[in-house]
């Protein structure tokens, strides 16, 4: 038995699967606050996702304990980006900034005008983005000088998980990618952008593959967990790295679309090929899961989050429905949206709650309606986000679909997906067919394979995805015609809002 545990925004989960079919034998959710200490700022308390991590793991095996599993590896996949500072007792100094965290505007600017702007993108693949990690590691050192001075170390926010299951400090390369300070083509740290940006050296953990075993379970979580002491823990990966492993986006001419609480468009690549369609590459180029690979992908940094807020602010009647009846309040919402025509009758909603990614890279890019008339009705609010999510996606599918790799096959994975209206809306916006595997754990089961791989039960990731993972269902577009025109009218709003808004 292989146990996948993924460190998402709202929470972990941690489940158990068979290592022949890849089967869910038993799984565990538990979430944590995600702190606003100010507007456009994202923070996590590492402590409370150790927690939830142990939490999640304990529950995990009691639900498994009654199958009389015996657990092999375990592997980790998390939210990217975050920067996790240690200090010399390997204490943490402050609360992590995450990856939707967009304060580090100025420091992007800074840095890239200190690398050059064509420099930085042929030293780590990748534009300083507001998203990543070195710029947030800057803001602290600007910010908080004496907090800063102390920090020994940089963890990402599941190679802290590693640190804190196994006493192994290390990065895994598929999540280094992410920190805009690896050299993405060759794999390690990229000692011109350190240099340039006068960063020691030292703050950066040794670089680990995924698939490899990179420590084992201490004893002492052991007894805290009841998992077998000395087990393998693998490097693991990203959660879209994950996801895509989970999913099977192993080889050439495969994709993956993510509706997580970010959205993302994923195209696998047997080479570190950078966009060159726009001044600055809107996709990024980061190390694949799987050895000698990467991937393309575009983000939508609010996808699942955009319809959270609507639940938690218009969604109230839904709210109190889930109390008293059980019902979700997502499938409540979902069932209101589906009564309202495609396309809204020309509302429109742009999903930026928190900026921008792909394709505006624009951290104070704002969200809003557009085109309401007072025939609309909450129903339409509610369906027009879905419809504005999948706009953005659609943004990031043609920017990886102009970079000349052929996609096969697209496959739909996260919590939003597993909404039949919302994979409709998305197929029929992006105008192609989109599958689902049983990877329904999607990460938390990428994470499990990597296990797998580094423990010894399958003899490379590829392996273990063509024993582990298959295709499930189909959904084909249905209306691509009507969506074509309001996806025409989405693309036109950011850039007349622009001068107004940002
Ligand atoms: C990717 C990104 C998000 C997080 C979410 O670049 O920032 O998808 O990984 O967990």
């Amino acid at each position: 038995t292989l146990l996948g545990i993924d460190l998402g925004t709202t929470g972990v989960k941690a489940a158990l699967f068979a290592v022949e079919d890849g089967r869910v034998l038993a799984d565990a959710f538990v979430d944590y606050p995600l702190y606003h200490p100010a507007p456009g700022w994202a923070e996590q308390q590492p402590e409370e996702w150790w927690q939830a991590t142990i939490a999640a793991i304990k529950a995990c095996l009691v639900k498994g304990a009654r199958q009389q599993l015996q657990v092999c590896g375990v592997g980790l996949s998390g939210q990217m980006h975050g920067v996790v500072l240690l200090d010399e007792q390997q204490q943490v100094l402050r609360p992590c900034i995450i990856w939707a965290d967009q304060r580090s505007d100025a420091q992007c600017r800074w840095m890239t005008e200190r690398v050059g702007a064509k420099q930085l993108i042929e030293y780590t693949s990748n534009p300083a983005l507001t998203g990543f990690s070195a710029p947030k590691l800057l803001w602290v050192r600007e910010h908080e000088p004496e907090l800063f001075a102390r920090a020994r170390t940089m963890l990402l926010p599941k190679d802290y998980i590693r640190y804190r299951l196994t006493g192994r400090i290390a990065m895994e390369i598929s999540d280094a990618a992410g920190t805009c300070l690896l050299d993405v083509r060759r794999g390690v740290w990229s000692q011109e952008v350190l240099q340039a940006l006068e960063l020691d050296p030292a703050l950066l953990p040794q670089v680990v593959p995924a698939d490899t075993a990179c420590g084992t379970i201490s004893e002492e979580v052991a007894a805290l967990t009841g998992l077998p002491s000395g087990i393998p823990v693998a490097g693991g990966g990203a959660d879209n790295a994950c996801g895509a492993v989970g999913n099977g986006v192993v080889s050439p001419g495969l994709a993956l679309v993510s509706v997580g609480t970010s959205g993302i468009v994923l195209a696998h690549a047997e080479t570190p090929q950078v966009d060159t369609s726009g001044p600055v590459p809107r996709v990024h180029t980061f190390n694949h899961a799987v050895p000698g690979a990467w991937y393309l992908m575009g983000v939508t940094q609010g996808a699942g989050l955009s319809l959270r807020w609507v639940r938690d602010n218009i969604g109230l009647p839904e709210r109190a429905l889930e109390r008293w009846t059980g019902v979700d309040a997502y499938e409540t919402l979902s069932q209101e949206a589906e009564s309202v025509p495609p396309g809204c009758d020309g509302l429109l909603f742009l999903p930026y709650l928190q900026g921008e990614r792909t394709p505006h890279l624009d951290a104070y890019a704002r969200g809003g309606w557009i085109g309401l008339t007072a025939s609309h009705d909450r129903r339409y609010l509610i369906r027009s986000v879905l419809e504005g999510v999948a706009f953005s996606l659609k943004d990031c599918f043609s920017i990886i679909q102009e970079q000349g790799l052929t996609l096969e096959q697209v496959r739909a994975t996260g919590g939003g997906a597993k909404s039949p209206l919302w994979r409709q809306i998305i197929a029929d916006v992006l105008g192609v067919e989109l599958v689902t595997t049983n990877a329904t754990e999607g990460p938390a089961f990428g994470a499990a394979l990597l296990a797998g791989v580094a423990a010894g039960v399958y003899a490379s990731v590829v392996e273990a995805c063509e024993r582990t993972v298959r295709v499930v269902e189909h959904t084909e577009p249905q209306r691509a015609a009507v969506y074509e025109q309001a996806y025409g009218i989405y693309r036109a709003l950011y850039p007349a809002l622009k001068p107004i808004i940002s």
